[in-house]
């Protein structure tokens, strides 16, 4: 393992291209706290000579200081400088460090062994080619060993080193490292590993880290070091089909169409049939354009420019592919979601699914089951929380197009992003399309929503009134639909109280099935609206996210916000139906403005203000409204 500097044979150039050569293994370190992992971490740099003589001269001194006097070094302490930055809030989750040996380069993701990092270890497996897996000899297999390889199989981690760190410290007993091995094979069996390499070693002494060790004659196999220099991966990416998401489509001029994007997977040379996933349009690559030249052949992770011997239509997050080897495009699938956001996970809320260069907007229709990373347990759950993992049937707002997972980690994979704080909340991986997406066809049919609207004169709308349980909203639309009528509009009323009896019976008042009630109620009045008719909504819907997702579902003017700002304090001194002196017994729980929280509208298109004006006066306000926006 010699060092750059050290080879005065190589010129620059030539030490370049021997990088350039070398092939590049993506690993990441698991185990609990106090396996070891940061000492192993500091001691494959340490041993592979990477460190500066500084920073070595800084660690000696600092190993001392903490061992009193000690004269071993404590390799953890250089990683360790990781704890303060995350201490510090979070912001790096995952440290990835790089290293060099003769022989290969590497990228290692150290991530937190703390049981509720989750998340963490996920991000890092994401893009890792090999997990290393440790456990403390005297320990065993823990809860987190199994954690830990449950995710990293679920994300398609296809090597796995089981490290049995501290072996020293079981006087180097094969037969304890077989019955570790034993017990981990016992419960991995389902995992599908390409390959699997269990090894004896000391972190902290060096034995079987980069150099075999002396002291385990019964131990065949390689050290850590030599099995990540060895270990073959990364084919997968050439040889699947051909895929690129469109990044961008450039036309500095009219001669010139390219398609800009990097390679996911697959090789691509000119002459080869492309075709556009989701429209299923076809052409022969004319060039592949780089900046520096045209290439005969483009590989996986090559940032390239396509153009076409043809003019066909492709848009920022198509995906290209291989004719023979098309991609799925639905608009349904079922997929494996991990969820990284303090807030809930709730089926029926819209996110924003970002897969490849597409995004478009998404809700998990069901969860089909939770799996408890422990015991890989199945079980029915009806939201997400940090750091937990289900099985999901997803909906999107248009189809596009993906691979499974397991064929493909590039194309399979996707982020979910909250829509407010655009934070990224979830990572998905695709098991497959659902077959209901690509069977129920849209009916065009003759009778419309204009020919419906036409016959009735007017241009139906959603009046969508929100605010709290007791701030007028029935009322206020009792009157407006009262008026409406003897106008000779044609009206429908879905009030919160009675929808409940109905369609929505099966629900209650936690936010999973608050979340549920307003997303059936925004579809039924979508259906109004189609119907032609003037339709007045009057649920607390306590959520910006649902009323944003039923403002979505109709056109431009076709929903209309009315906030009902009532003060929480007026409500309860109304209380009509007795329920917030409930709620303050402590007989009713998650009652909206008591223990459960309501979202007040940002731009609602009319503020109703309940505290100071009659019902009646409200209801003016909204006819006035739908007067001057020509409904009629
Ligand atoms: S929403 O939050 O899901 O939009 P919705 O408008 O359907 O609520 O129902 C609210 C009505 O249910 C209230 O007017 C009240 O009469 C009744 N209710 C019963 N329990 C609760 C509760 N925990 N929170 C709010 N309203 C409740």
């Amino acid at each position: 393992m010699d060092q750059v500097i050290d080879s005065p044979k190589l010129s620059v150039s030539e030490y370049l291209q021997e990088q350039n050569d070398k092939t590049l293994l993506r690993f990441l370190t698991c185990g609990s706290v106090d396996d070891g992992k940061s000492t192993l971490i500091g001691r494959l740099l340490y041993d592979s000579k990477l460190l500066f003589e500084d920073q070595l001269a800084t660690l000696e001194r600092d190993s001392k200081k903490r061992s009193a006097g000690g004269d071993e070094i404590d390799f953890s302490l250089l990683v360790d400088g990781l704890e303060a930055e995350r201490e510090q809030g979070i912001t790096i989750d995952v440290a990835y460090r790089f290293f060099t040996t003769d022989k290969r380069k590497f990228i290692v993701a150290d991530t937190p062994g703390h049981v509720q990092y989750t998340r963490n270890m996920a991000t890092g497996a994401s893009s890792a080619d090999l997990a290393v897996i440790l456990v403390d000899a005297r320990k065993g297999i823990l809860p987190q060993t199994r954690r830990h390889s449950f995710i990293a199989s679920l994300l398609g981690v296809q090597h796995v080193v089981l490290a049995v760190n501290k072996i020293d410290l079981v006087d180097f007993s094969e037969q304890r490292f077989s019955e570790i091995l034993e017990d981990y094979r016992t419960f991995s069996s389902g995992f599908d590993f390409t390959s699997f390499q269990a090894i004896p070693i000391s972190a902290k002494c060096g034995d079987n880290v980069t150099l075999k060790s002396q002291r385990m004659p019964w131990y065949m196999g390689p050290s850590l070091l030599e099995h990540l220099e060895g270990v073959e991966v990364g084919t997968e990416r050439y040889t699947a089909p051909f895929r690129m998401p469109v990044q961008w489509v450039n036309r500095p001029n009219l001669d010139f169409r390219g398609f800009a994007g990097t390679v996911a997977s697959g090789t691509l040379r000119p002459g080869d049939e492309v075709v556009v996933a989701k429209s299923g349009r076809s052409s022969k690559v004319a060039s592949i354009v780089t900046m520096d030249e045209d290439k005969t052949v483009a590989h996986p992770g090559d940032a390239i420019t396509i153009t076409l011997s043809d003019e066909i239509d492709a848009s920022r997050g198509d995906v290209f592919s291989s004719l023979e080897h098309r991609p799925d495009v639905a608009d349904q699938f079922a997929a494996h979601l991990i969820w990284m956001a303090e807030a809930a996970m709730l089926p029926g809320r819209s996110y924003l699914l970002k897969i490849g260069r597409k995004t478009v907007t998404a809700t998990v229709t069901e969860i089909k089951h939770k799996v408890d990373v422990n015991t890989f347990q199945h079980l029915a759950a009806k939201g997400l929380e940090l750091n937990e993992i289900a099985f999901c049937a997803f909906a999107l707002s248009e189809p596009v197009a993906f691979d499974p997972y397991e064929a493909n980690k590039q194309t399979g994979s996707f982020i979910l992003i909250d829509r407010f704080t655009n934070q990224t909340v979830g990572a998905g991986m695709i098991w497959y399309a659902l077959r209901r997406s690509s069977n129920i066809h849209w009916q065009a049919l003759d009778v419309n929503k204009t020919a419906r609207s036409e016959l009735k004169h007017q241009k139906p709308v959603v009046l969508w009134f929100t605010g709290l349980s007791g701030s007028g909203k029935s009322t206020v639309a009792n009157i407006v639909e009262k008026q409406l009528h003897e106008l000779g509009r044609h009206t429908m009323l879905l009030d919160g109280d009675n929808v409940r009896h109905g369609l929505n019976r099966d629900l209650g008042f936690t936010e999973a099935d608050r979340v549920e009630n307003i997303r059936r109620v925004a579809e039924v009045s979508k259906l109004f609206v189609d119907a032609g008719l003037i339709t007045l909504v009057s649920f607390i819907s306590p959520f910006s996210s649902e009323r944003r997702m039923a403002r979505e579902m109709l056109e431009a003017g076709e929903f209309v916000e009315i906030f009902v700002d009532t003060s929480v304090e007026e409500c309860r001194e109304r209380d009509p139906k007795g329920l917030y002196a409930k709620a303050d017994r402590g007989e009713l729980k998650n009652f909206t403005g008591v223990d459960a929280p309501y979202e007040k509208p940002e731009l609602p298109e009319i503020t109703l203000n309940g505290d100071n004006e009659t019902p009646e006066k409200l209801a003016q306000q909204v006819l006035e409204y739908l007067k001057r926006e020509g409904h009629w």
